[in-house]
């Protein structure tokens, strides 16, 4: 449980330092000050990409702080069978989830050193990555803020009913353009006026990335404002309505 009164960013570290991931100590920060962005707001959030919990533990904790928020975490959660390995050394995957087959990261490719240094060691002990997921949960007592959703955002939203709301997306599934506009569009219709979308990997290394943040949410569509960038981090609001004029 984080202590409001002692660092924050050393209570992060401490909480995922055994997590295994990518995502820097920085950008876990950034992610726990943007939820309290939302304090105000209603809904839940939601995360597209958890991998083996790094993230979702930080917005896990931001949300038993805020009271009255869920954290569901969506994901394919693959295990060692539905990871093929490509004509050029990288790797690709193929999930099957009740007779149906989810591809990721078939455009943009998961190498070959990250894979066999980070990503293979960690079906050595464990089935699959909900296995890591949940226990990283539950070691942190988050089960009651963090809920595993194994499937894709589109998968997702057949799964909710349609009074959901949504405070704060955050989007670090596949990097491809097409899976990231896919993921804007699933969403975008849940969030509240004032919820946030955050982007991972923004304007760094992934084009399909920048493409889609641009297409869908900055050059084309007006219904978002205050766009910031803190780290790799990209956030943008949903644009508030005017206020109505109040009548005397
Ligand atoms: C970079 S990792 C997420 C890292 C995580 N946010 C963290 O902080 O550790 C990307 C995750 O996206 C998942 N993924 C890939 N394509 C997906 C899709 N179409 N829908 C949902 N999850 C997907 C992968 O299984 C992987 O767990």
């Amino acid at each position: 449980m984080i202590d409001i009164k002692r660092p924050i960013l050393s209570q992060i570290k401490e909480m995922v330092k055994d997590i295994p991931g990518w995502s820097p100590i920085d950008q876990l920060y950034t992610l726990f000050t943007i939820c309290h962005l939302t304090a105000d707001l209603e809904g839940d959030i939601v995360e597209i990409g958890s991998w083996c919990g790094r993230s979702a533990l930080v917005l896990g904790a931001a949300a038993k702080l805020l009271g009255n928020t869920k954290v569901y975490c969506i994901d394919l959660f693959p295990e060692k069978t539905d990871w093929k390995q490509n004509q050029d050394g990288s790797y690709s995957m193929n999930v099957v989830i009740e007779n149906e087959n989810y591809s990721a990261y078939h455009q943009q490719t998961v190498w070959q050193e990250p894979f066999e240094k980070d990503i293979a060691p960690l079906y050595q002990e464990k089935q699959g990555i909900l296995e890591i997921f949940m226990e990283s949960v539950a070691n942190n007592q988050l089960d009651s803020w963090v809920i595993p959703y194994k499937g894709n955002s589109a998968n997702f939203i057949k799964s909710i009913d349609n009074n959901f709301k949504c405070k704060l997306v955050f989007i670090d599934g596949d990097h491809s353009y097409g899976a990231v506009c896919q993921d804007i569009s699933n969403m975008d219709r849940y969030l509240v006026e004032g919820g946030w979308i955050c982007f991972d990997d923004a304007f760094s290394y992934y084009d399909g990335v920048n493409r889609a943040i641009e297409d869908k949410i900055i050059v084309n569509n007006n219904a978002y404002e205050l766009c910031q960038q803190m780290t790799r981090k990209f956030f943008i609001a949903r644009k508030k309505k005017a206020n109505k004029k109040l009548e005397n």
